[in-house]
């Protein structure tokens, strides 16, 4: 089901999508249109507490009772995202007719015993809520409420009635709510008698414009949204303006003395005292121009970084597009979908960009180097969430994905993520085999001059991320509240223009650090480039636990693990694109300085 709009926006992937994930279809709501009297069914998914949002669990995780106990549970299976997120949708056996009304129907009774009442209670004390499905529209509601008896303690009550109204335009299902009523005291001995009541309205609200209710406007239109934006590119203008004028008036003085010497050099002014005069004025940056080109110490792991970063930096742009052009974000799982085969057909940039920057440093263990690009990102986050899925089958929480969709990813993995990243190793070496530097590598490596320590790596490094994360930190603020908080993200444009300002800000910061550290006459600028913008991350990833302490309520284990667990592979995502784009810059800067420099 998860598959049905990205088929629509690329049809070529239906081949792909159908042999590897199989998404089974649901009679009507394949297409939403209902005849009158046209059986409509209510799936009923998970429920779980509300302050954890991962913390979930089959709906008959709690004792409720069924309406038809010896059938056998219908289950309706999603594509590969909807299940990775952690649904599953059961059949609630309810008889609801399409613009058919009934009114305190039965759905079955049951007598409480001490394991149920308990169960029940706890679940109420911890304010589970659950959720169910009709025609892809969710329906929520909370499974019971505390209320004071006389003496003011808290009781446990639980609501034994649904109301459900339903409203139609035409053939098709356009609003769903759910009022939850009669509520009965949650004690060993009561006997719940569990109804419901189907309420059909005609409306004139088209098709279309059926998920803007879930659409939080108010929350995303905020002021300080649009602020956040504004600032954030004014911070690009006087980067981009402060890049261009210090590099240009230095570089510019630069080069004058040099062709000033170079023209002496020519007329056969060679004497001495100019020689020497030279020689003085000759510092910064260009003084190790025999060095720069130097291969950086760990080349496979940042050949393998880089490309994986170049990779991610495709595939979150085309992701952002896809969901604009095709509204994903109302479809249970499809952007996860979107993403994992996304990733898998954009391996070949990862080979290609890995391949390539390896081979021009004359790398000579290519395959080891091809093998860590094509594992890094999906062996780290695939060993997070084998973790994440250890502790979710402990607590027998719907987060745990099922064997056979792990096996879809393996395979996605094995027969066309691996493949393509060894094609685009191959083809980046051929094309990259001749390093083509400006200048060449001295043999014996100059010593690098003590400097102060604000212009030592680490230091780059840890002030370099400080401005990129300025200029996302508020539309992180924004993210994180739609996962972590119930709410549907739904400004991908948004999300756009604030992917575009990162990259471009850690262009720029990257440049400036870039030419420090050269001028401090460090030449170890590779991975300074890497991690001076990689260290955004770092500073989402501080952001990230003050959320945690500061703005959910998450409690327990579990909860706790999947949050770090899903925010860890988020920033070492941001890392690997931003260090990615860091170095990128750096490295085409490096080049561009030394072209126009005599070397020896
Ligand atoms: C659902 O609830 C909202 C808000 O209370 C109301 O405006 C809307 O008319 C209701 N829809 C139906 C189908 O009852």
């Amino acid at each position: 089901m998860a598959l049905r709009i990205p088929l629509r926006v690329c049809p070529w992937w239906t081949l792909l999508c159908f042999g590897l994930l199989a998404a089974v279809a649901r009679g009507s709501e394949k297409n939403h249109k209902y005849e009158d009297h046209e059986k409509v069914n209510l799936w009923v998914n998970k429920v779980g507490p509300y302050n954890n949002p991962q913390e979930t669990y089959n709906y008959y995780y709690l004792p409720f009772c069924k309406r038809h106990p010896a059938m056998k549970a219908q289950h309706s299976w999603g594509g590969l995202g909807e299940v990775l997120q952690g649904n599953e949708l059961i059949h609630s056996q309810l008889d609801i007719k399409f613009k058919e009304s009934s009114t305190g129907t039965e759905i079955c009774s049951m007598i409480l015993d001490e394991h149920k009442a308990s169960v029940f209670e706890d679940a109420i004390r911890r304010q589970y809520w659950f959720e169910m499905f009709i025609d892809d529209l969710p329906l929520w509601g909370f499974v019971g409420e505390l209320k004071k008896d006389d003496k003011g303690v808290e009781q446990a009550y639980i609501y034994t009635s649904k109301k459900i109204d339903v409203s139609y335009n035409g053939d098709r299902i356009i609003q769903v709510n759910l009022t939850t009523a009669v509520p009965v005291l949650v004690a060993p001995g009561a006997k719940l008698d569990f109804r419901y009541s189907v309420d059909w309205h005609a409306t004139k609200t088209p098709f279309s414009r059926r998920f803007e209710r879930y659409l939080d406007y108010v929350f995303f239109e905020h002021k300080i949204h649009w602020f956040s934006l504004v600032n954030s590119f004014m911070m690009v203008l006087f980067l981009t303006g402060l890049v261009a004028i210090i590099l240009m008036r230095t570089l510019r003085k630069d080069y004058a003395r040099y062709a000033r010497s170079a023209a002496d050099a020519l007329d056969g002014a060679l004497d001495a005292e100019s020689l020497e005069r030279d020689f003085s004025e000759e510092s910064g940056w260009k003084l190790v121009h025999g060095d720069v080109f130097r291969p950086p110490r760990h080349l496979t792991l940042l050949a393998a970084s880089v490309g994986t970063g170049v990779q991610l930096v495709f595939l979150c742009t085309s992701v952002i597009l896809l969901t604009i052009a095709g509204s994903f974000f109302e479809e249970r799982g499809t952007i996860l979908t979107c993403f994992i085969i996304a990733y898998a057909l954009t391996s070949f940039i990862g080979g290609y960009v890995s391949g390539g920057l390896y081979a021009r440093h004359e790398g000579r263990y290519w395959i080891r180097t091809m093998l860590l690009s094509a594992s890094l990102f999906p062996g780290l986050c695939f060993g997070i969430a084998f973790g994440l899925n250890t502790i979710a089958i402990f607590y027998h929480s719907l987060a745990a994905v099922p064997f056979a969709y792990i096996m879809a990813v393996l395979l996605l993995w094995g027969f066309i993520s691996f493949p393509l990243c060894l094609i685009g190793t191959i083809v980046g070496r051929n094309w990259n085999s001749i390093p083509n530097y400006p200048c060449r590598v001295k043999r014996i490596p100059s010593p690098i001059p003590d400097k102060h320590w604000y212009l030592r790596p680490w230091a780059i490094c840890a002030a370099g991320g400080l401005l990129p994360f300025g200029s996302i930190f508020i539309e992180m603020y924004f993210v994180f509240t739609s996962f972590w908080n119930y709410k549907v993200y739904y400004i991908y444009g948004f999300l756009l223009l604030v992917v575009l300002i990162l990259l471009v800000v850690s262009v720029c910061v990257t440049i400036v650090g870039t030419y420090f550290l050269l001028n401090a006459e460090n030449y170890h600028w590779q991975w300074t480039a890497f991690g001076m913008s990689a260290s955004t991350s770092f500073y989402v990833f501080l952001y990230s636990v003050h959320y945690f302490l500061f703005k959910t309520k998450m409690t327990g284990f579990f909860q706790t693990c999947f949050y770090f667990g899903y925010t860890s592979m988020f920033c070492l995502g941001l890392a690997l694109l931003c260090g990615a784009v860091g170095y990128m810059a750096a490295a085409a800067f490096v080049r561009t300085i030394y072209r126009n420099v005599k070397c020896d």
